[in-house]
């Protein structure tokens, strides 16, 4: 990081709420461990974890270092307790509006200590279900202002899901409004954190081949996959209430094609960025209710209904969503976006299709690889050696891992998170306006899907999913690309 960004870095208190949930232990502390080990956090910093029962540091960070081994990473113990001596823990119970004052003198003890004005950050790594409870507490204990002496800044930081549908995110926006401005408030969208997100813009622009061929012109269709190969993983309650459309589409994906498909932003500042991001999902026609059979498709892997203990739960955990973009740039070019858990790998990435207009079997695939394998494809049709002209796709990759080897690893999505909420830089989370769009696109398949479950289809664990994914892409012309058309790895093609 730039030595000017980590002098920026004012004095902070990160107050989590939920530390040791889910979230937090798979996420946020390890995202904070790697701050620690690289010494990129504020030089005044203090995190102060709020449980519902007490808990030591070291039982907290015992979980998360659990957590971190489940994927093969090992701490130092020396970094484990540098971390250890920046955590104050505070059992409390949220939903006692009594405690907040003694919250808040925490933090003004905390402030006395070290002799300064700090900045308060409070993150939500909490059940949607409290948020506004919360939220209320905060702002009825001066919480969300600054510091009680001088000035500092007090932000929220929001996990999603802003809201459960379209009322519910209004209301949500409206309680929150009630305590916190705009400016304070920062919805996370980890995804928009991940290099790879964060270059697709600077690709679009900053190279002509593509800037000039960006549009119905040149590009056939353009297909957005986030596959997982994990189920659920214990999070019973919040998925049953939530679903895979919810979770993944009306956030992180409908975010990614939202930057894929934007018009240029005057700068890469964040107001130039949001306004045209928002101008982008407002135009995406809403699926119609009258539309969501032929336009939507929902799965449920086969052993989710026994891992959740609800025979008729009408969960997705699939889905796929054709969309349309209203406006000059994009008219006529079929979108597609799918995501699911329990599938045969797991994979993120954007496919571009370019052909030509007057001869649609030729095809250049664009493939932007979120994760893992994190780079750029792109599968050109060459003449195969030899005596005839018969051409075959070849690809053009360009591999993170081989261009940058000679620098250190790119940050973690929460990493950078956590720093651009402490230094006040707001381009990569979602604004309240963007999340109101994104629900408004999608809003009648929710409330269509949660009428019966016409159309919910039991898929193989490890499989691609639904057949009817497979319909939707053949419907609009297109086929899904499979991730065997691998980016930064020896590779062979294939579209399905
Ligand atoms: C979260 C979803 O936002 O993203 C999870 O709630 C999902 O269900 C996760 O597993 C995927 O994130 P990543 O960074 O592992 O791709």
């Amino acid at each position: 990081m730039p030595a000017d960004i980590l002098e920026s870095l004012k004095p902070t208190i990160l107050v989590i709420f939920g530390i040791n949930g889910d979230l937090s232990r798979r996420k946020l502390l390890p995202a904070i461990y790697q701050l620690v080990k690289q010494d990129l956090l504020p030089e005044t910093f203090c995190i102060v974890g709020v449980t519902r029962n007490e808990m030591s540091n070291k039982e907290l960070l015992e979980g998360m270092q659990q957590t971190m081994a489940e994927s093969g990473k090992k701490c130092d113990p020396h970094m484990l307790q540098k971390l250890s001596d920046m955590i104050e823990m505070v059992a409390m119970d949220l939903l006692d509006p009594a405690q907040y004052a003694q919250l808040r003198e925490r933090l003004n003890g905390i402030e006395n200590d070290r002799g300064v004005c700090m900045n308060r950050l409070f993150y939500l790594a909490i059940p949607a279900q409290i948020f506004e409870p919360v939220v209320a507490q905060l702002g009825k204990n001066d919480l969300s202002k600054s510091c009680q002496h001088g000035t500092g800044a007090s932000r929220l930081l929001v996990e999603k899901p802003f809201g459960y549908d379209l009322a519910s995110a209004h209301e949500l926006l409206n309680v929150l409004g009630e305590h916190y401005s705009e400016e304070q408030i920062y919805r996370i969208d980890h995804y928009l954190a991940k290099e790879t997100a964060q270059n697709i813009l600077n690709f679009r622009f900053q190279n002509p081949i593509f800037a000039r061929n960006w549009d119905n012109k040149s590009i056939k269709h353009i297909m957005i996959t986030a596959a997982e190969s994990i189920g659920i993983e214990g999070r019973v309650a919040f998925y049953e209430q939530t679903g895979a459309l919810r979770d993944l589409i009306q956030s992180h994906l409908l975010q990614l094609l939202a930057l894929v498909t934007m018009e240029k932003p005057k700068t890469l500042t964040s107001a130039d960025v949001h306004h045209q991001k928002l101008e982008l999902l407002k135009s995406i026609t809403p699926i119609a209710p009258n539309m969501v059979e032929a336009n939507a498709v929902r799965g449920q892997y086969d052993t989710y209904r026994a891992e959740v203990e609800n025979a008729d739960s009408l969960s997705e955990t699939y889905a796929a969503i054709r969309l349309e973009i209203d406006n000059p740039r994009w008219e006529g070019v079929p979108i597609l976006l799918r995501t699911g858990k329990a599938l045969a790998e797991k994979v993120v990435d954007i496919a571009v299709v370019f052909s030509d207009e007057d001869d649609l079997t030729q095809e250049n695939v664009l493939t932007i690889r979120i994760q893992p394998n994190e780079g750029i494809a792109l599968q050109l049709l060459v003449k195969k050696p030899g005596f005839t002209n018969e051409v075959e796709p070849v690809q053009m990759d360009f591999c993170y891992r081989n261009s940058f080897s000679g620098q250190s690893a790119h940050p973690d999505a929460y990493e950078r998170v956590i720093i651009d909420a402490f230094r006040g830089d707001k381009t990569l989370f979602a604004t309240s306006f963007e999340v109101i769009a994104s629900w408004e696109i999608i809003e009648s398949v929710i409330h269509e899907w949660a009428k019966n479950d016409t159309g919910l289809e039991i898929y193989k664990t490890g499989s691609w999913g639904p057949k009817a994914a497979d319909t939707l892409a053949e419907k609009a012309g297109m086929a899904w690309v499979m991730p065997d058309m691998q980016v930064c790895q020896t590779h062979t093609h294939a579209t399905k």
